[in-house]
């Protein structure tokens, strides 16, 4: 399976990727990292394992459609079977990702479909929710809105704030998003119409 990463910032998501394919887990190969902030730590992180990178300034394009199909333009061009959005603070175009339809994936931190957007620990904790958690989910033109695949929890505790719960969530992201990547690589996942299929059946 052919990966390219979209991301804009830490990058700790894609190299909890990257160690999972280390440790033989991730039958995949990572094509391209691409990012709208020239500064993103993920883009180092990517060349010292060897995988091209390419940035693109949102401030270079006319709006966000141009700057959308270009970004995908570029993208195709590596022929990745799958993208994942690790970090990449970006809204995009719906129809720009049309052709990318069950073949795009994000992780959100929140348990969606509470929380789509920003500020996630915060609003959980405002909200007095006594979980919280992170989503991977196909990516659709509704934002943080398409069928989830699949999640993991963690319980709030008295004395939580927005760095302690990011700390402890931030792990658990790392386990789920190697773990859906991984499914889908067994090529037991499928986005139909009805939402997410998985085939349980042995490869
Ligand atoms: C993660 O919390 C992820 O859930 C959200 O953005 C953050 C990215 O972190 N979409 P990193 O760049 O992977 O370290």
């Amino acid at each position: 399976l052919r990966i390219a990463i979209l991301a804009s910032g830490r990058g700790s998501n894609f190299a909890a990727l990257l160690a999972a394919r280390e440790r033989g887990e991730l039958p995949v190969e990572f094509v391209l990292v691409a990012s709208d902030k020239a500064d993103a730590p993920v883009l180092q992180l990517a060349q010292s394992a060897g995988v091209p990178t390419i940035v693109l300034d949102p401030r270079e394009y006319a709006d966000r459609r141009a700057y959308d199909f270009a970004l995908f333009d570029c993208l195709a061009a590596s022929k990745p079977d799958l993208l994942v959005l690790a970090g990449f603070m970006r809204i995009i175009d719906g129809d720009a990702m049309k052709p990318w339809a069950g073949r795009m994936i994000n992780i959100h931190p929140s348990l969606l479909p509470k929380y789509r957007g920003l500020h996630t620990h915060r609003r959980a904790l405002k909200a007095g929710d006594v979980e919280h958690g992170a989503s991977v989910h196909y990516v659709t033109a509704e934002l943080d809105g398409g069928p989830v695949i699949a999640q993991t929890t963690l319980s709030i505790e008295a004395g939580d704030n927005e760095n302690t719960l990011a700390a402890r969530l931030l792990p658990l992201e790392h386990q789920l998003l190697p773990a859906v990547v991984a499914l889908i690589a067994s090529g037991r996942l499928a986005l139909g119409e009805q939402g997410v299929i998985f085939d349980d059946a042995p490869i």
